[in-house]
């Protein structure tokens, strides 16, 4: 198998007469292995969001009308353009084609950001968690980028879990450019290492840190680890993202640590959203 792990760039790609309704120009796509991709389009002069929100994106069906899917944009809501970060669903209706764009290309952006993954939806506290699997990183990949979320909370620790190493890439590339990130360098300095702390492992393929993120919460590693204390209800906070079956064993875990679930209307602990409908493909 070829992977075209090229990065493209629209800089000099003509931008056609928008066609479509709701319609964004991709400007670069970059292909990290055969199953998972991530893009960036122009953003809507007008669309506000709140970073770690979702909107509807998608493409022209086969009949016509516009196929389109929940996106969390992974993008932080300074930034001029949006990124997304998207598996490649085997015979997906929209990812089977979606997989294929290039800079110059038009999607369709429904511009109506919503979501439960933001700051707002928590109670103030000392550290933030962010635990996700797969393409469920990526509200946090705006989180992460967003200096709001280091205004609120002195820690963030992003724990990201995938089956192999190779799938992690997209989140580990994005805290090490942090780590060099000039507006965030300007408002830590060295002090923004210790600010945002990064939890990786694999479950099916060998790596120096393995694991479920359940496992690694219950049986006390990452805390040792990260030499930080048990999860308690007056410190921490915490965002979940990934399968059903996923979200509904962190939520027991962090039940169990006396954290409370809580929404933008009822600030409390942690928050919760799934990272896709269906059991997986
Ligand atoms: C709130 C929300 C936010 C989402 N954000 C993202 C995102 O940022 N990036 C992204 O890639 N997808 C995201 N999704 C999933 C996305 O909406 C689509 O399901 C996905 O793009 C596949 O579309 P499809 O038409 O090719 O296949 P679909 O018919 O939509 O899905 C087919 C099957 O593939 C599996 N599947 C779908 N998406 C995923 C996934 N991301 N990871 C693992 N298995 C999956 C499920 O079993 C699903 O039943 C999100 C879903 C929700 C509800
Ligand atoms: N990713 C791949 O390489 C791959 C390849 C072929 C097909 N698929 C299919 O694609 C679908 C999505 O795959 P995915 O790897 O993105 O998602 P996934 O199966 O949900 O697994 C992602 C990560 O989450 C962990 N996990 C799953 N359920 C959990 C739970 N209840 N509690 C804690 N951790 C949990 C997994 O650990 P475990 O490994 O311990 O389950 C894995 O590390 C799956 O249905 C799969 O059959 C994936």
């Amino acid at each position: 198998m070829t992977l075209d792990l090229t990065v493209t760039d629209a800089t000099a790609a003509a931008k056609p007469a928008k066609t479509m309704p709701d319609a964004q120009t991709v400007t670069a796509v970059r292909h990290w292995n055969d199953h998972l991709f991530s893009f960036r389009v122009t953003r809507p002069a007008s669309l506000r969001f709140r970073s770690g929100e979702f909107v509807m994106i998608g493409l022209p069906g086969d009949n016509g009308k516009p196929l389109l899917r929940a996106y969390s944009i992974a993008s932080p809501n300074w930034d001029d353009e949006l990124e997304f970060y998207s598996i490649k669903v085997p015979d997906g209706p929209l990812t089977s084609k979606l997989q294929h764009i290039q800079p110059g290309d038009e999607i369709i952006l429904r511009p109506k950001p919503v979501g439960t993954l933001v700051l707002d939806a928590l109670l103030p506290g000392k550290r933030m968690w962010f635990l996700a699997t797969g393409t469920g990183i990526a509200p946090f990949a705006s989180l992460m980028r967003d200096p709001e979320t280091y205004e609120r909370y002195e820690q963030v620790i992003m724990m990201h879990t995938c089956r192999n190493a190779d799938e992690l890439a997209y989140g580990r590339e994005l805290v090490e450019n942090l780590r060099h990130d000039p507006l965030l360098g300007e408002l830590y300095g060295e002090e923004f290492a210790s600010r945002l702390l990064y939890y990786p492992t694999t479950t099916r393929e060998e790596t120096p840190f393995m694991g479920r993120i359940t496992d690694n919460l219950t049986s006390g590693k990452v805390f040792t680890d990260l030499n930080l204390p048990p999860m308690s209800i007056e410190n921490d906070r915490a965002m979940i993202c990934g399968s059903l079956a996923f979200n509904v064993d962190v939520k027991a875990v962090l039940e169990g640590f006396g954290l409370a679930e809580g929404a933008n209307s009822d600030p409390k602990q942690f928050v919760v959203e799934k990272a896709f409908v269906g059991d997986g493909v």
